[in-house]
């Protein structure tokens, strides 16, 4: 159970523990991203990881490696467990956050954050990429930004289910590959439920070679969330 990591897309407090609650022991963490954090802030980081959950702080830094190299050691500070920042801060960027990850756990006597980098954003399309630049195939960019990463010695990156296969074969075994994008089989004819278009199962993505995969409308939506995540979670093993 400790690959599926929940989406708490959630706009309150109140909604983010009453999930927290019900999947305690359930999920291998919590993601909070930029909508939960910008409203309830660090102390909604601070109780999950007092009630023992482990905490994926989604806040994609980008900036310059001082800024954050500092934003990273606040994370750390909060007790996250994972965090991602942007592949396309460039390696020096991306070395000050694996840096600081280590330096800040050091001083506290914890376990560095694990740092997962951000490819190109999936909302993006190759016209979108052409339009800030990047003239090679989408496909193409994805790969040289995670390899970039691991030689910059941050643990990971983000990845589409698609992309985990080539991804994995590039970047080596212990590379992390976190990965949305997660839905169960649909029944033979069933339309889409979401706007997830390009999605694997959850077994399909282990075997793709995912390392964790992050899941939200299918378990926070379902009618039984806490079974949900399990099923998941036997799903993958
Ligand atoms: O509800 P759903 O399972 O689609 O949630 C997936 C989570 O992963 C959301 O928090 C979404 O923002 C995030 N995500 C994604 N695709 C990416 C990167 C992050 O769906 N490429």
């Amino acid at each position: 159970m400790h690959r599926i990591l929940v989406a708490l897309d959630v706009p309150t407090a109140a909604d983010a523990d009453r999930h927290a609650t019900t999947l305690a022991g359930a999920v291998g963490g919590l993601k909070i991203g930029g909508t939960l954090f910008t409203a309830e802030g660090p102390s909604l980081v601070r109780r999950f990881v007092e009630q023992g959950h482990r905490v994926f702080l989604d806040l994609k830094f980008h900036d310059i490696p001082h800024q954050v190299s500092g934003s990273v050691r606040s994370a750390a500070a909060l007790g996250a467990w994972m965090l991602t920042i942007h592949t396309s801060g460039g390696a020096d960027m991306m070395k000050a956050a694996a840096d600081s990850a280590r330096n800040a756990a050091a001083k506290l006597g914890t376990t560095a954050p694990l740092v997962i980098g951000v490819t190109v954003l999936t909302s993006l399309d190759e016209a979108a990429i052409a339009q800030v630049g990047v003239a090679r195939p989408l496909g193409e960019q994805v790969e040289r930004l995670a390899v970039l990463a691991r030689e910059s010695g941050i643990d990971g990156v983000v990845s589409s289910p698609q992309e985990a296969a080539r991804l994995r074969a590039l970047c080596g075994p212990d590379f992390l590959l976190v990965t949305p994008g997660i839905r169960p089989t649909p029944p033979p004819g069933a339309a889409r439920p979401d706007d997830q278009a390009r999605t694997l199962t959850a077994s399909e993505a282990i075997a793709a070679g995912a390392s964790y995969l992050v899941v939200g409308r299918p378990i926070l939506g379902a009618r039984d969330p806490r079974a949900a995540a399990l099923a998941l979670a036997a799903e993958v093993g």
